[in-house]
């Protein structure tokens, strides 16, 4: 298992941070060479700076995923680089509005479904038709727990997350004879960024972790180490499935 991803080449979005970085690292160790994707251009190049250093091959890229020309000229660049892709990672995302879902003006539901959601779709778009030509392919989308249960005052992020999840439900069927396996991963609370984030207050933390029975926030390696499983060719039978990383708190 130690070198499961050699010879693959595995594109992950938002690997400038949290979810991401760690998936990139776990992906390299396992022998993949990485695109390390994200809006922070320093962000990326630290990553893939990282990955180099440590004996793996990387190449940073940088942009916004809810920019549709960002999709073709990344995969591209990839193909480029490296002369194939067989794992995509869709990690990028963000949070939304503290505010309840009424009083979200419409261009900030927007934003957070076009970061969240379409950007997403934009990368299976891109990447795609390429897996379908070499037979082989592991998409992981990144979900949300909020895209199961909701999530109240980020109503834009949580109906972006539940597209997430219907729309990886969708691509398993459709994909489900060609070599390519697609499954998301829902997440919780992991601790990425967002504890450093203002409205992450000791309170909001509380009553996170109160509901979670494992009582403490995921890590991001541990979220890496789900991609990783999803990413390799050990799952050969699942595919259109979310798979929960909630310390214990889904049980749908
Ligand atoms: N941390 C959690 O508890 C949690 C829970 C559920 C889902 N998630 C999801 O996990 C994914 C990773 O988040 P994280 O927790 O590691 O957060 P993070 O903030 O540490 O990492 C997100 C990365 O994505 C990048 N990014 C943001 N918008 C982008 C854009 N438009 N284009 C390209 N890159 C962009 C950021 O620069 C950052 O490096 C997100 O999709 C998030 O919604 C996280």
């Amino acid at each position: 298992m130690d070198q499961e991803f050699a010879g693959q080449v595995a594109l992950v979005t938002g690997a400038g941070s949290g979810i991401g970085r760690a998936t990139a690292h776990r992906l390299s160790r396992g022998g993949a060479r990485v695109v390390v994707q994200d809006l922070n251009r320093e962000a990326a190049e630290k990553v893939a700076g990282d990955i180099v250093d440590a004996g793996g091959v990387a190449l940073a890229h940088d942009g916004d995923v809810s920019d549709e020309s960002l999709a073709p000229r990344l995969v591209n660049a990839t193909l480029e680089a490296f002369g194939s892709l067989d794992i995509l990672v869709n990690n990028a995302g963000m949070g939304s509005a503290q505010v309840p879902l009424w009083e979200v003006d419409v261009a900030t539901f927007s934003r957070d479904v076009s970061i969240n959601l379409t950007s997403q779709f934009m990368m299976i778009r891109a990447a795609v038709p390429g897996m379908i030509e070499r037979g082989y392919g592991r998409i992981v989308n990144v979900g949300s727990a909020a895209g199961m249960e909701g999530h109240a005052l980020a109503g834009g992020y949580a109906a972006a997350k539940g597209g997430v999840i219907a729309m990886t439900k969708t691509l398993g069927k459709e994909l489900a004879t060609t070599g390519i396996i697609v499954n998301a991963i829902a997440p919780a609370l992991i601790a990425s960024s967002m504890v450093n984030e203002p409205w992450f207050t000791d309170d909001v933390r509380n009553s996170l972790l109160g509901r979670i029975p494992m009582g403490r926030m995921g890590e991001p390696e541990e979220a890496a180490e789900l991609i990783a499983f999803l990413a390799s060719n050990r799952v050969s039978f699942s595919t259109g499935a979310i798979y929960d990383l909630s310390g214990g708190r889904a049980t749908y």
